[in-house]
């Protein structure tokens, strides 16, 4: 697409946007990645988790009271994990109200509703696998929606698909059953060097909070080749001012992730 096609050919790093457009709009819902896309951003990072069920849904939290109105309609199990609730139960939760009166009954959205919208709009994904500890074997749960929707083909694992976590198990696992798609390790500290090696066995990409790092991580990171034997990668998260965005473009990074992608898309020109 032309913003990542002009950011490619400009050596500039990519954009995406966190959990959508998380600054503008309720985080991980439709109407972020279509908030996200009617800014020109056309790559979105999300976070999927599993309900009782087995549905894939994008939740960020481990429970839903942040972000839904779980307090009133479930009072006595508010608390409770994504994965306590049906895929119906959540579907009656308000996942947008929290964050403004206009954006009333949006609905927490399944995984493939979320790819289908993404194709709708010509956007890439990075999708992380939130609290794989809490959703066993939820890796192959989330390859058969990809391949449901057309996302394991090969111009989306080619072009517009990662997968990452924190939990480098799932990471592998992901690796280990479809080693085409492309994954990323999740960072919270800089990691040592033998640690960023192992990484680059099975992921493609080593993504910190931008805060932890510097120029010299980047520079690490690219004198190693990933998974697919090109250059590990980098993209730093969540870059939510224009003096950050510039540092870590300065950095060489690959790309970054912010909640105001079109700002740190303006700062870096
Ligand atoms: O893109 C990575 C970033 O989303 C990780 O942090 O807490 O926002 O999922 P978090
Ligand atoms: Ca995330």
């Amino acid at each position: 697409t032309a913003t990542a096609a002009a950011a490619a050919a400009e050596n500039r790093p990519r954009i995406s946007g966190h959990r959508g457009a998380a600054g503008y709009a309720p985080e991980n819902t439709l109407p972020s990645f279509d908030k996200a896309d009617a800014l020109g951003i056309d790559w979105v990072e999300t976070d999927v988790q599993r309900t009782r069920d087995g549905e894939l849904v994008l939740l960020h939290d481990r429970d839903l009271r942040r972000t839904t109105n779980v307090e009133s309609v479930f009072p006595s199990r508010a608390d409770r994990p994504v994965g306590d609730f049906t895929a119906a139960e959540l579907a009656r939760l308000d996942a947008g109200s929290w964050m403004g009166a206009r954006f009333a009954g949006t609905r927490i959205p399944t995984l493939g509703q979320t790819l289908d919208r993404l194709d709708r709009n010509g956007q890439s994904l990075l999708l992380e696998i939130k609290q794989p500890d809490l959703h066993p074997g939820i890796e192959g749960d989330i390859l058969d929606v990809l391949a449901r929707k057309g996302w394991l083909d090969g111009s989306h694992v080619d072009h517009r698909l990662t997968v990452m976590s924190f939990g480098t198990n799932a990471v592998r696992t992901i690796h280990r059953k479809r080693p085409e798609l492309k994954t990323s390790v999740l960072v919270t500290a800089r990691p040592s060097a033998s640690a960023l090696r192992g990484y680059a066995a099975y992921a493609d990409q080593v993504n910190p909070d931008y805060r932890q790092v510097s120029g010299d991580f980047v520079a690490a990171v690219h004198a190693l080749k990933g998974a697919h034997g090109k250059p590990l990668e980098t993209v730093p998260w969540v870059v939510n001012t224009a003096s950050a965005a510039r540092e870590v473009a300065g950095w060489g990074a690959d790309g970054m992730t912010s909640d105001l992608p079109d700002m740190a898309a303006r700062a870096l020109g």
